[in-house]
């Protein structure tokens, strides 16, 4: 007789779980630990139940038979932490602000032109945060350009939307810019399409190729190189160094440090910011 395939108590087969941990990994560069159990069941149920299927085991068995994209997409986008809100980590706005806008405005004099990128946008709060600083900073009649990117398209869709509901716009939102940048539409808050049309919002992979997409003078990579292989960190800060400025600047989450970067970035201290300078 077979022995029966080990199974956790809460009703993930190991062999499942392997596979869920590999097929995420493959797909996005996420890695997730032998102790997410919780976390695949919260995040999978919905598309368990949208399916009309029973358990976990069964949509990995469906993802095993068919290898059905749009399903193995959804699972994998359910899987990624979108955790963001307005003005997130206020240290670096405040560099920006004092230290990084005045200068560009005097390096960038003769062609008036800025760019920056929100790597992992989420749902656009950190690229709109930093239209709100931009405008507030006023560069009148000048080009500025925002691009926010995330893998997640059902995530890009709502950045694109600009539109939150009261609990986002109460997390780190100043009222002062709520009354002045927003309109209540329904239960939610709208943001206007003066600050939406500064920012360009795409579906990437950030292990993809990036080079072509610069040269920025600013790049956010915060809180999502947590999720990946040391491997795929090195690759991605040296692919951003590629699309930056020499001496444009890069943020990384609060938490987060680069290792074996030294030959790309010189690390500034603004305050209690960490900027990594592009060599
Ligand atoms: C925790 S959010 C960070 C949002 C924002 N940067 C912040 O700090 O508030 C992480 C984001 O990274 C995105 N992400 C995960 N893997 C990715 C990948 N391989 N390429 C691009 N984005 C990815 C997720 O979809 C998620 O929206």
């Amino acid at each position: 007789m077979p022995t029966p395939a080990l199974t956790f108590a809460n009703g993930i087969d190991a062999e499942n779980y392997r596979f869920l941990q590999e097929h995420v990994h493959s797909q996005a560069g996420i890695v997730l630990e032998g102790n997410k159990h919780y976390l695949f069941e919260s995040r999978l149920a919905p598309i368990v139940r949208q399916l009309g299927l029973n358990s976990i085991n069964d949509l990995c068995a469906l993802l095993k038979a068919t290898r059905k994209p749009e399903v193995g997409r959804s699972v994998v986008e359910a899987m990624t932490t979108n955790e963001t809100y307005f003005f997130r980590d206020p240290a670096h706005y405040d560099a920006i602000r004092t230290v990084l806008l005045p200068s560009l405005k005097q390096q960038r004099k003769d062609t008036n032109k800025l760019r920056f990128w929100s790597a992992a946008s989420s749902t656009g709060q950190e690229a709109y945060s930093l239209a709100m600083l931009l405008t507030e900073f006023g560069f009148p009649g000048w080009n500025i350009s925002i691009l926010g990117t995330d893998f997640s398209s059902a995530i890009v869709d709502r950045a694109r939307s600009g539109k939150y509901h009261q609990i986002e716009v109460n997390r780190g939102l100043p009222a002062a810019l709520l009354v002045k940048h927003f309109l209540r539409s329904g239960v939610e808050w709208q943001l206007s399409d003066t600050l939406r049309r500064m920012v360009r919002f795409e579906t990437i992979d950030l292990r993809n190729s990036m080079r072509a997409m610069g040269p920025f003078d600013l790049v956010f990579c915060r809180n999502v190189l947590i999720y990946f292989d040391a491997a795929t960190k090195l690759k991605i800060l040296k692919e951003i160094h590629g699309t930056l400025f020499r001496g444009g600047w890069l943020f990384l989450g609060g938490a987060e440090t680069a290792f074996g970067v030294d030959e790309w970035f010189d690390r500034l201290t603004i305050g209690t910011a960490s900027v990594y300078v592009a060599r």
